[in-house]
């Protein structure tokens, strides 16, 4: 029996198969019900603390929205708008809203820091993203494959671009953890540190897995049913890096090319935001600088029948609402 209460949700290296499981299972549940208009507020008279020190669109929309519907209140403490980490240590700040509220969630910079958050909360924390991983979206990209291909068990995941940074740390995680395949395709200096690496690789051979890093795109997405990407650059990292992401990163595009090569059973994912059209301010500047209007996915992926990118975004929150609800005492 998987019991979550009380629990963390820090990165997935802590869940077990089982537990992951029993995550999706229930945002499947909870997505089936809010489609139904069927409320699921059981947490009641709950409140929730919302620390964002980067920004975002999906993460934060999910947790409120999930949160309202659970029936719980909201507080979002902005990059900002607190104390954390300028006059107030995270040790301190977590015992000092652990007395106020039922669950924390913290998106930032190092991981060490949500989990010193963790340590000092006697209340569930949650991680919201870090430099290093990103768990909530991985429930999610793990419920969106469910839903689409029936199962998770030995789909073949190829992952293009910065592979050593929070989405592609944690997707290498999330293959080890489910028996899928995971494929990093980068340039060396962007594969994944090595120690997360053996870490994955051993967990892969116990759940029927694999760990692949390659340079070459056409031999690392050949078959692949999953076609991954993430932005070049990511929050906190500075403008003067991408001169050199656009060089090393373009050979990694994700094209027509490239979902050939998978086939046609392929999908394409995203976690988002993503520069695939000159519709954003960053973008239109890179194109003045650079001369380019696409980078990490061509609009022609991101618009195809192939990509699933909105139903991933929708899965987020679902799949939060399960991770509150459970480590909450669903
Ligand atoms: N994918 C994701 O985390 O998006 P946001 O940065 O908008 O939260
Ligand atoms: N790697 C990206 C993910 C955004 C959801 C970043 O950290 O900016």
């Amino acid at each position: 029996m998987v019991d979550l209460q009380g629990k963390d949700f820090l990165k997935l290296l802590d869940f077990g198969r089982e537990e992951i499981e029993a995550f999706l299972t229930r945002a499947a549940e909870l997505k089936e019900k809010k489609k139904q208009g069927i409320p699921v507020d059981h947490h009641r008279g709950k409140n929730v603390a919302l620390i964002f020190e980067k920004t975002s669109t999906r993460t934060r929309c999910s947790f409120e929205v999930a949160a309202h519907d659970l029936g719980m209140g909201t507080t979002y403490l902005d990059p900002a708008g607190s104390q954390i980490g300028k006059k107030e240590s995270i040790a301190d700040t977590a015992r000092v809203l652990a007395g106020m509220f039922d669950g924390i969630e913290y998106r930032g910079f190092e991981q060490s820091i949500v989990e010193e958050l963790a340590y000092y909360s006697k209340v569930p924390v949650w991680n919201g993203l870090t430099n290093e991983f990103h768990p909530t979206q991985m429930l999610a990209d793990l419920l969106t494959i469910r839903e689409h291909f029936g199962y998770t068990e030995g789909i073949r995941l190829s992952y293009l671009g910065d592979a050593r940074y929070n989405t592609g740390n944690s997707l290498m995680v999330a293959c080890a953890k489910m028996g899928m395949h995971f494929t990093a395709c980068a340039p060396k200096k962007y594969w994944p540190a090595e120690e997360l690496v053996h870490i994955c690789e051993e967990l892969a051979e116990a759940s029927g897995g694999s760990i692949r890093l390659t340079e070459d795109v056409m031999e690392g997405t050949k078959g692949a049913d999953v076609v991954c990407t993430d932005v070049w650059v990511s929050m906190g990292e500075p403008d003067e890096i991408w001169q050199e992401r656009i060089t090393d990163l373009s050979p990694y595009q994700v094209n027509r090319a490239v979902m050939e090569n998978a086939g046609p059973q392929a999908i394409f994912m995203h976690c988002l935001p993503a520069f695939h059209d000159l519709g954003t301010k960053i973008g239109e500047k890179i194109s003045e600088k650079y001369g380019i209007s696409e980078m990490e996915v061509t609009d022609e992926v991101f618009e195809s029948p192939q990509s699933l990118v909105f139903v991933e975004a929708e899965n987020r929150m679902h799949t939060i609402k399960a991770v509150m609800d459970l480590t909450l005492g669903g």
